[in-house]
């Protein structure tokens, strides 16, 4: 049997999708696991997680660093002695642009709270219902150096009803990350998909751009 690949995950805040991960990645015939967690928070929630399901932790607090290339050297310096295979970004709230990108090109991902190239950046939710749009969603990319610009894995849409308010929208698209962001893993770590130059090869195909799916076809 295969190893299971290793993956880092590195986050800044509450770590709902760190969950998501973990529950996925703890079922044996899962091919990739957790080998820690990394967060430029000290007070982070995901860290908590991380140690509740006995997995290493690690804070990178930018506070520690002078300049910003200074801090993501260090964070850098911190995921490499993991040895991960994969580096999934799960609500890490820096923009990484140095040497980290080249290490984990086509091995970095993160998810986004839009049906990208749509609202990339903060605030997705009241930008999607400001913009009238008709739907809305959330999407797994790999990370490149343009921000939420990486080629698109898998997203997850789901229609705008008519009164919803931000907060109730990002609750409906959160659910919907928890569901796709272990597909992506597990596409990633069975070798199903491989980033090549700008496009995303699914099962031997390239890909004309994210899989998409409806909420109604995600498991609950
Ligand atoms: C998610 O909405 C994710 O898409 C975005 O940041 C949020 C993180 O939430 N990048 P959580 O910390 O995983 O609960």
């Amino acid at each position: 049997m295969t190893p299971a690949r290793r993956v880092v995950v590195v986050l800044s805040g509450g770590g709902s999708n760190l969950q998501a991960l973990i529950d996925a990645t703890t079922s044996p015939a899962f091919p990739a696991e957790i080998v820690g967690v990394v967060s430029d928070q000290p007070e982070a929630f995901g860290l908590h997680r991380a140690r509740d399901a006995q997995i290493a932790d690690r804070c990178v607090p930018r506070s520690d660093f002078g300049s910003r290339a200074e801090f993501e050297a260090g964070l850098a310096q911190v995921i490499d002695s993991f040895e991960p295979d994969f580096v999934l970004l799960a609500g890490f709230m820096r923009i990484l642009r140095g040497d980290v990108l080249t290490t984990y090109a086509g091995r970095m991902l993160n998810i986004h709270p839009s049906l990208l190239p749509l609202h990339k950046g903060l605030d997705t939710h009241q930008r999607a219902i400001d913009a009238g749009d008709a739907e809305h969603g959330c999407t797994v990319h790999y990370v490149t150096p343009e921000l939420d610009g990486g080629p698109g894995i898998i997203q997850a849409a789901l229609p705008i009803d008519a009164n919803v308010d931000a907060d109730q929208l990002a609750a409906q698209v959160l659910e919907m990350e928890h569901r796709i962001y272990p597909m992506a893993l597990r596409w990633l770590a069975e070798g199903r998909i491989v980033a090549e130059r700008n496009s995303v090869i699914l099962d031997g195909r390239p890909l004309d751009g994210p899989v998409r799916v409806g909420r109604d076809e995600l498991d609950p």
